[in-house]
């Protein structure tokens, strides 16, 4: 059985690893700095193996060797967003993490696919992939694919339809300017725009843009895992299963779409090896400058970072 590691035990990371197992994909090693708590919560989802029927092995340890040799490692380790904190507020205690999960993964898994999940998520995702060395293609961000799940829901509810016939595309920072593509969401091929007002739309797409805070506000402590830790799930199946599905995800830019040196939300092609190609749509003056401007907040979050590292 192929093997992945998740780095952070919490919410997201338990519910990917419970995820990968339950549905046969993968053994997973689950590191946390909690003592205790990972091989507590393994040996919980183990136990459902009898109940439903998997033989995928989980395990878990606040030793972070137990990452050794996986395929993939997802990090989700970090702090999560609390009611009225800003995603760029947690830049400074999740740096730090990210760091040591970098380093950690050279050590332990030099030859694995990064897929980055703690916020501020494009920055966390460059945080990583500077502090592993990594080629930036084995490294990328999970945020459209959970953006986009947001987006298709609300369509759907809106529609009446199947959330299965809905395919949602949202690009760039995983923040408040996220970037939902009208044109490029259809329910079925038919494109949304030919569904519903653009009024409506817009309103679908604000909702998108504020999907993670609606769900920490009605949470009360904590942030959404449910939807997040499937989203993680989906993209490390796409590299352990080489199935080159083309995805919205945060990568490494050098050039694309006009912005350089830094990760952000676009299509991109993910396989065995990461990331195989970025998908350069022809976007519209208004969809460009939307993704311009989201990019440069996540430009802004990594001269942060710099500036912290060289304080
Ligand atoms: P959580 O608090 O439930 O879990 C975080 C875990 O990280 C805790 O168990 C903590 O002990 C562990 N941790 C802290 N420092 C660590 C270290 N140095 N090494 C290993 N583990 C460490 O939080 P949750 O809900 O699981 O969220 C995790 C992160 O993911 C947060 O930064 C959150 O904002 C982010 N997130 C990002 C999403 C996205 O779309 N990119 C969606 C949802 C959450
Ligand atoms: C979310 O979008 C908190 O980023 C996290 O749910």
């Amino acid at each position: 059985m192929r093997k992945v590691g998740i780095i952070g035990g919490g919410n997201v990371g338990a519910t990917c690893a419970y995820q990968l197992a339950s549905r046969g994909s993968a053994d997973v090693a689950i590191y946390d700095i909690l003592e205790g708590v990972p091989a507590g919560k393994a040996l919980d989802m183990c136990q459902v193996g009898p109940v439903f029927g998997f033989d995928g092995r989980i395990t878990g340890s606040h030793d972070v060797s137990i990452i050794e040799g996986s395929e993939v490692v997802v990090v989700t380790a970090g702090f999560p967003r609390k009611p009225g904190m800003d995603r760029m507020d947690l830049l400074k205690k999740n740096a730090d993490i990210a760091r040591a999960s970098g380093e950690a993964i050279k050590k332990y898994a030099p030859d694995a696919v990064v897929i980055t999940v703690t916020n501020p998520l494009d920055v966390m995702t460059w945080v990583v992939q500077q502090s592993c060395g990594f080629d930036a293609s084995r490294v990328v961000g999970m945020a459209g694919v959970l953006d986009s799940a947001r987006f298709s829901t609300f369509i759907a509810m809106e529609l009446g339809c199947s959330p299965k016939d809905v395919k949602a595309m949202v690009l760039g920072g995983h923040g408040d300017s996220m970037v939902p593509l009208p044109r490029f969401s259809t329910v079925n091929g038919v494109s949304i725009t030919e569904l519903m007002s653009a009024e409506r739309i817009e309103e679908l797409s604000n909702r998108t843009r504020n999907g993670g805070a609606e769900i920490v506000k009605l949470l009360g402590t904590g942030s959404a895992y449910y939807a997040p830790g499937a989203a993680a799930a989906l993209m490390t199946e796409a590299v352990l299963n080489d199935s080159n599905r083309l995805l919205p995800a945060s990568a490494y830019l050098s050039g694309q779409y006009g912005l350089d040196g830094m990760y952000c939300g676009v299509p991109v092609h993910l396989g065995k090896n990461g990331i195989s190609k970025i998908l350069e749509l022809d976007l519209s003056a208004d969809e460009l400058a939307g993704l311009t401007a989201s990019a440069a907040g996540v430009a802004s979050g990594i001269a942060d970072v710099q500036s912290l590292a060289n304080a």
